[in-house]
């Protein structure tokens, strides 16, 4: 795995997919924030580039488990991976986390008043998600689906209404940022998921379940931003440069 000064997180993760788990390991951004060489991440993160780059020396040993190369799939492939993988998650975990968050809120909040915040925020995020997701699903992806139909059959595409792919492209990337900084605060306020001595269970498992759904945002952020749309952009092109 190539950690030199040129290549960012993202470039690494691009290459081997396997590396954002060490990444997340180290609390280091990949996806948003990824458009950094491995000091400047590790510097911002508070972490020791030296231990990290142990870590990404051990892929290479084939000591973690070979994860799908996602960035070999067809852009429909992707689509499908994308919603009933992650989409299906969000929709999954959402009701639960504001349960929960609600919860511990009522029952901790005077001694925690950060978990007021973190309740609000939650309910903030999943309802731009769900949002952000419906948008994908309804818009973008079905006109992913056609220009990789298209191109399978050597077919020229009719412009879409949005004229060119980039425009969507760029909204959702926006959203992105918003449901990204938003847990970002989340994880700030929690001091990183961090369970105080009287916390009881429930905040334990709510702890536990935002720490897994912000892994999960980032893996689907990074999937969409840096692979999915990418191609995406190039087959439009591509598409277009027939006509
Ligand atoms: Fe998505
Ligand atoms: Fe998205």
């Amino acid at each position: 795995m190539e950690t030199s000064q040129e290549v960012t997180v993202k470039d690494m993760v691009t290459a081997d997919y396997r590396t954002a788990f060490i990444f997340e390991r180290y609390a280091i951004d990949f996806c948003c924030g990824g458009k950094k060489t491995l000091d400047a991440a590790c510097a911002e993160a508070g972490v020791d580039p030296r231990a990290v780059r142990q870590d990404l020396a051990m892929l290479s040993l084939g000591t973690i488990l070979q994860p799908e190369q996602f960035g070999d799939w067809p852009v429909d492939a992707l689509v499908e991976h994308i919603v009933q993988k992650h989409h299906a998650y969000v929709r999954r975990m959402s009701p639960v986390l504001i349960a929960h968050t609600t919860k511990i809120a009522s029952v901790h909040g005077k001694n925690h008043p950060e978990l007021n915040a973190i309740a609000s925020h939650v309910a903030f995020v999943t309802e731009e998600l769900t949002r952000h997701m419906q948008k994908e699903e309804l818009l973008l992806f079905p006109y992913m689906r056609s220009l990789a139909a298209a191109d399978r059959e050597h077919r020229t595409i009719a412009p879409p209404p949005f004229v060119s792919i980039r425009n969507p492209i760029r909204m959702m990337e926006q959203e992105h940022v918003v449901a990204g900084d938003a847990f970002k605060y989340v994880r700030g306020a929690s001091l990183g998921y961090t369970v105080p001595d009287d916390g009881c269970t429930t905040y334990r498992v709510t702890y536990s379940e935002l720490d897994e759904f912000e892994r999960d945002l980032h893996q689907h952020v990074h999937l969409e931003n840096n692979i999915l749309f990418p191609k995406a952009i190039d087959l439009e092109e591509k598409l277009t440069r027939k006509e």
